[in-house]
């Protein structure tokens, strides 16, 4: 895993927007994989200003999203397709028929489930997999305990998911319980995986990501398995990390040997 701890959140959503800029560059019709959550919002901003200035296209990207809850339609505003049509696609040059969310308003979720991953195949797979992660290690809406190895399908949220994630609805509103998610098998097929973290809120979780044991119990430390992935933090989700300077001097070596 490559650790890169920056001093803020601004930092953080710019270094990613890098990444984003850089793969599509190389790849102008990259399969991109993205997330919802508070923690992007920084970078999808980045992304458009660069769009606008017309530095960077999505015309001939794909995108996957990661998850969805199961029960709300993409036209309620709380679903995780409305978030990325109006954090980000409406504001690229994009295709929005290339941009998949999961379903949730399926009356089949099981085929749903199968058909998302049959499309992520046939695109060829996903060159960038963004993730967030959420206070209690989860990545997309696998939660503790889900098998390091599932595939998309649907997934009951823990009560602390649904309770910090309350905040973006109104009181008394109906509050799904349940989602369609990328699994964890699916997420680790992506080509090269990005994970956000800032705020002294995510730091057990980011330390027990980075420096924690291989576990169900903290879905997103299966990220030590990967070959090409790279979590960005800013200095308090690194807060509790124990090795913080030997991961900077890592990275100063890094930028010693470009292309490394
Ligand atoms: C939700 C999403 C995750 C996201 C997490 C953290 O549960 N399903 O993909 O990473 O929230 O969100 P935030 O960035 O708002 O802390």
């Amino acid at each position: 895993m490559q650790i890169v701890i920056l001093d803020t959140p601004e930092q953080v959503a710019n270094y990613g927007a890098d990444r984003f800029a850089d793969q599509l560059k190389h790849k102008p019709d990259s399969v991109l994989g993205l997330a919802t959550g508070s923690t992007p919002i920084a970078l999808y901003n980045a992304l458009i200003a660069r769009v606008q200035r017309g530095e960077l296209s999505f015309a001939k990207a794909r995108t996957f999203n990661l998850d969805e809850y199961l029960g709300l339609a993409g036209t309620h505003l709380q679903s995780y397709r409305y978030f990325m049509n109006e954090h980000l696609f409406r504001h690229l040059d994009i295709d929005l028929a290339n941009t998949a969310v999961p379903d949730g308003a399926t009356e089949e979720p099981l085929a749903a489930c199968d058909a998302y991953e049959a499309a992520i195949k046939a695109a060829g797979g996903i060159d960038l997999q963004l993730l967030g992660i959420g206070r209690n290690g989860h990545i997309g809406f696998n939660e503790p305990s889900s098998s390091l190895a599932s595939r998309t399908r649907v997934k009951t949220l823990t009560p602390d998911t649904v309770k910090a994630n309350q905040r973006f609805f109104e009181a008394g509103e109906f509050q799904p319980h349940l989602s369609i998610t990328m699994g964890i098998g699916t997420i680790m097929e992506a080509r090269q995986i990005l994970l956000l973290a800032t705020g002294e809120g995510k730091a057990a979780a980011v330390r027990a990501t980075v420096e924690g044991p291989l576990a169900a119990r903290c879905p997103a430390s299966i990220l030590q398995m990967h070959p090409k992935a790279t979590l960005v933090l800013d200095r308090a989700a690194a807060s509790q990390l124990e090795d913080v300077a030997f991961y900077q001097y890592i990275e100063q070596e890094n930028q010693r040997l470009p292309g490394v």
